[in-house]
């Protein structure tokens, strides 16, 4: 028996199955790198974060030419910044000021924890111009590997201004490095201190390095502590057990 399959539909325009097919294969491709990321180098962390394509950084400098002393004296709060592109070497040595491991062995970090137990997580918000060779969007430092994740892309640098008091100097920044603390991490130990005291503790020990990195690099930077929790948590697409307590707008000084 000779089955003859007609259709209504032209050569030139596509069947309705074709169409099918082709819409059944794009909802297929997303689930798969949404749920596996298989098209891609995705990473889930335990806590929720989904990351993609890692960047390396350049590793850090260990001497400089300004004192310690010297930098402590010059720090200042710095508001205004030049409109260039941060340098990923200026970038990568700020975050290894900030939270980077200084002891490979025991994994010890550049600023004190308390009990060893690192609670903090450090966010870069990079802007346009941000950094060199950087989409503008939101990464996430990892010391052990001092290197980036990619978090989601597009410039939010404006929505965090707003959930700053709308303070000029967050958009104006080439990056924002925001600091969150992770409580549970240092309560099972400690408890109701640990979340209380040691966190913030802890922010305000390695936001105090990133300022005196910033001043021995030339560049400029604020402490910024006036801002929206849960709004900022949700522009930098933090999980809901880490909490922002430092946003440190970075850039080159005008
Ligand atoms: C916990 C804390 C929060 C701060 N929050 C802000 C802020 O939201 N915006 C700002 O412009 N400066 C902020 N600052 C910076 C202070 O205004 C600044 O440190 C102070 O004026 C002293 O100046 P100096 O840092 O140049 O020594 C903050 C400082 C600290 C320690």
């Amino acid at each position: 028996m000779i089955i003859v399959y007609t259709s209504d539909v032209s050569p030139d325009r596509p069947s309705r199955r074709a169409v099918l097919v082709l819409l059944a294969v794009t909802a297929l491709s997303l689930t798969l790198e949404l749920v596996f990321g298989v098209f891609g180098t995705v990473r889930r962390d335990g806590d929720g974060w989904t990351a993609r394509d890692p960047v390396p950084l350049p590793e850090p400098r260990e001497v400089s030419e300004l004192s310690v002393e010297a930098a402590i004296a010059a720090r200042r709060s710095r508001r205004d910044y030049a409109d260039r592109a941060l340098e990923r070497r200026e970038l990568g040595q700020l975050l290894w000021a900030t939270q980077g491991v200084t002891d490979r062995r025991s994994g010890y970090r550049a600023a004190p924890s308390a009990g060893a137990l690192y609670p903090l997580e450090v966010y870069v918000v990079v802007g346009s111009p941000g950094v060199e060779g950087l989409d503008s969007g939101v990464y996430r430092y990892r010391p052990a590997a001092h290197e980036l994740d990619r978090g989601s892309a597009g410039d939010v640098q404006p929505a965090l201004r707003e959930a700053a008091a709308d303070q000029a100097s967050v958009e104006a920044a080439a990056v924002d490095i925001v600091l969150f603390g992770v409580d549970e991490r240092t309560t099972g130990r400690y408890g109701e201190r640990g979340s209380e005291r040691y966190v913030p503790m802890e922010a305000g020990h390695a936001g105090e390095n990133l300022c005196l990195q910033a001043e021995a690099l030339g560049l400029a930077t604020v402490p910024v502590g006036a801002f929206g929790d849960d709004r900022v948590r949700d522009i930098v697409g933090a999980p809901a057990d880490q909490r922002p307590l430092y946003v440190f707008p970075v850039g080159a000084r005008p």
